[in-house]
């Protein structure tokens, strides 16, 4: 299966190349990497990270090769480095001092969670889980709203959740793992409120996969609201997962503490080939607007074929879908694995759902094959 679907993937992007869509050939060595996931060796499917499945930009491929040599220097005796922050800075709108570079997102969401446990925390359920798990292990008190019956962000009750003793809250927009998104004007109102009372995060790790206007970024208010901060990734659109590129953006007098707290490992943390492929990542637009289109094109096909099979998933606007399992009878994630296909269901308020990550059309179109040949309705 692997070297067959190697040969698609050559094709497809030599067939890019010619349409001169920005994409360049990878080398044998990239085209080999394309495929190397988790299982895939076996012939599983893993649809249960919510991973750019088309590799990171030619670029950024191009860019890492080229730093190879590089790898037994520091970050900051590496010159081109030297101006990473300042490019994504610049790509965000902001400026140097008011981002804080980390290793991946997740690990800025668990030093929110540290630096703001002096109070409560209040966030959605369900939601992303490092910020909530991380501030329950540390014995913060987390106020979980649920989210409403479309599964959107409910943010009037969450409003009168906060209080004087919350410390921070914790909104995901789009959100994980509904796929839903609240509007940019709610979100502003929504923010500008509530940070009055505390320390507001939005974390936007998917925001590359909306359109204008829903894809206006809480960064523009970090200026005038020094207690509104927002979370980004390089893990979605610029298909880095394996990479740990994420980064906190916020006002001077937010971000300085914050760093402070990370100092001695944010000096580090982040590898010179990771860094070299998120700055060549940002120079190569045209692989995250194709990733978006493909992506679009295989989340409305599995939508409307869950529709053919009674399963009514949510309308999503990120690179997963997530649906009721109704009255599914065992384990939905544990039978799909024996299927190869590799997702995620849980159980939230007393009811099933499943999430399962946008891969490729073809691997989309293998998932709905299961799908038909197993749905226990
Ligand atoms: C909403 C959200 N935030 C943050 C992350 C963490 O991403 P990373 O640590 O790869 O940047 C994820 C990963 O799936 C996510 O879904």
């Amino acid at each position: 299966m692997a070297s067959s679907v190697n040969r698609r993937d050559w094709i497809k992007y030599s067939s890019l190349a010619t349409l001169g869509l920005g994409f360049r050939m990878p080398t044998m060595g990239n085209e080999e990497g394309i495929v190397k996931s988790y299982g895939a060796d076996r012939g599983l499917i893993n649809l249960s990270s919510n991973e750019n499945p088309y590799g990171i930009s030619p670029g950024a491929r191009e860019a890492v090769l080229g730093m190879l040599g590089e790898t037994h220097r520091y970050q900051y005796n590496i010159a081109p480095l030297k101006t990473f922050k300042k490019e994504l800075a610049h790509h965000l709108g902001v400026s140097e001092n008011q981002v804080l570079l980390t290793p991946g997102s997740g690990e800025a969401l668990g030093l929110l969670a540290r630096s703001y446990s002096s109070g409560k925390l209040v966030t959605a359920y369900p939601t992303f889980g490092i910020l909530p798990a991380t501030a329950k292990k540390i014995g913060t008190k987390v106020v979980e709203i649920p989210l409403t019956p479309e599964k959107v962000h409910d943010l009037p009750a969450m409003l009168k959740a906060i209080d004087s003793e919350t410390a921070l809250v914790y909104i995901c927009n789009p959100a994980n793992p509904t796929g839903t998104i609240v509007s940019p004007a709610a979100l502003k109102a929504f923010c500008i409120e509530a940070s009055k009372k505390a320390v507001v995060a939005i974390d936007e790790a998917y925001i590359d996969f909306l359109d204008a206007p829903d894809n206006e970024s809480m960064i523009g208010l970090i200026q005038q609201h020094p207690n509104i901060i927002v979370i980004g990734t390089f893990s979605k659109i610029h298909a880095m997962a394996g990479l740990r590129v994420g980064y906190v953006v916020g006002h001077l007098s937010r971000i300085k503490p914050l760093e402070e707290d990370y100092f001695t490992r944010a000096q580090f943390s982040m590898s010179v080939l990771s860094m070299t492929a998120a700055q060549a990542s940002l120079k190569d637009p045209d692989h995250h607007r194709i990733s978006k289109q493909k992506n679009e094109q295989a989340r409305t096909y599995t939508y409307n074929e869950l529709k053919k099979l009674h399963i009514n998933a949510v309308p999503s606007y990120t690179n997963f879908l997530f649906f009721p399992l109704g009255n599914y009878p065992g384990n939905f994630a544990d039978d799909m694995l024996k299927q190869q296909i590799f997702l995620r269901s849980d159980v939230y308020s007393g009811e099933k759902w499943a999430r399962v990550s946008i891969g490729t059309m073809e691997e989309m179109q293998q998932f709905i094959q299961v799908m038909k040949a197993n749905w226990k309705s």
